[in-house]
C-alpha cells in the first residue's frame, strides 16, 4: 500500500492512528521503533495520543532497530538515548521495556543474537516503523547485504555516514565506523511494516522499493515480499514514481 499524503504531519498522524488499532486489539503489542528525521513526526502523534488518554504503552515493549558501535553511552546520538528523548520518555512504557541491540558489548556477535532472540522470546514486533536511506538501506542494511540476514554487526557505507555527519557538528571522522542492526530478516518478521519517506532525496529509493525489482541493490525492495507493508510519503518522496 503507498499512501501519498501533504505533509510529515499528515503522515505522522496516519502512521500513529494504525499503531493506536493494533494496541486496541492487544494493549500488550510491541511497537518496533526507528531512529532519524522520519518516524519523529509519527512520535509526536503518539505522545498526543497517549496525553489526550487514547492509547497506552504500560504493557508494551519497544525494540529498537539499530545502534552505532562504540559510541559513549552518554552520546545524544546514541540511537538508545535518542530513542528515550524523542518517545519513549514523553510516554507510559517501562524504560525497562526499551530494548535494543547492545554496540557496546564485549562480544558483539553474542549480543546481536540475543537481541533476535530476545525479539521472538517477547512475541515480535507487530507494528515496525520505518524509515528509508537515500540509498535504499532500512535499518543499516546497506546496498548488497543479505536479504534476509538476521540481526548482525555491519559496516556504515560512506554515504549513509555523510547523510549522518549532521549529527555529529557535520565531521565525517566523528560519525561511527561499524553499526549493530536487525537485519531484513528480522525486519521482514514483524507483523506490519510502516515505512516513512519525505522529500526529493528520498524519491529515487521510493522509486525501486515500489517500482523496481527486489535487489540487494536497493534492500528496502525486500518489503515487496511482506504481506502487510504500507508507505507514508509525500510529494517530493513520490516524484519518480511512474
Ligand atoms: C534509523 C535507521 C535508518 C533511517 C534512515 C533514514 O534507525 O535505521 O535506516 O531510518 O537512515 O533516516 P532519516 O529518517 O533521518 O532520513
Amino acid at each position: 500500500e503507498v499512501f501519498i499524503l501533504p505533509d510529515e504531519k499528515a503522515i505522522g498522524e496516519a502512521i500513529a492512528a494504525r499503531i493506536q488499532k493494533v494496541f486496541e486489539a492487544n494493549p500488550k503489542s510491541n511497537l518496533g521503533v526507528a531512529t532519524g528525521s522520519s518516524p519523529l513526526s509519527t512520535y509526536k502523534a503518539l505522545i498526543d495520543l497517549v496525553n489526550a488518554g487514547k492509547l497506552s504503552f504500560k504493557d508494551a515493549h519497544f525494540f529498537m532497530l539499530d545502534e552505532y558501535v562504540g559510541i559513549d553511552e552518554n552520546h545524544p546520538e546514541r540511537y538508545r538515548n535518542v530513542i528515550m528523548t524523542e518517545i519513549a520518555s514523553q510516554v507510559d512504557v517501562d524504560p525497562e521495556n526499551v530494548h535494543g541491540p547492545n554496540g557496546n558489548a564485549d562480544d558483539l556477535e553474542k549480543a546481536v543474537q540475543e537481541y533476535d532472540n530476545l525479539i521472538k522470546e517477547t512475541g515480535g514486533v507487530d507494528l515496525q516503523i520505518l524509515g528509508i536511506g537515500s540509498d535504499g538501506h532500512i535499518a543499516f542494511n546497506e546496498p548488497g547485504g543479505s536479504l534476509v540476514s538476521r540481526t548482525h554487526v555491519g559496516v556504515l557505507t560512506k554515504q549513509t555516514r555523510e547523510d549522518n555527519a549532521r549529527f555529529f557538528d557535520g565531521d565525517l571522522s566523528k560519525v561511527p565506523t561499524h553499526c549493530v542492526t536487525q537485519g531484513l530478516g528480522t525486519i521482514m518478521d514483524a507483523r506490519e511494516l510502516c515505512l516513512v519517506a519525505t522529500g526529493e532525496n528520498k524519491a529515487e529509493a521510493v522509486a525501486q522499493l515500489v517500482e523496481g525489482g527486489i535487489s540487494a541493490l536497493w534492500p528496502a525492495t525486500i518489503m515487496q515480499m511482506h504481506p502487510k507493508a504500507a508507505i507514508f510519503i509525500d510529494e517530493a518522496a513520490a516524484s519518480k514514481l511512474k
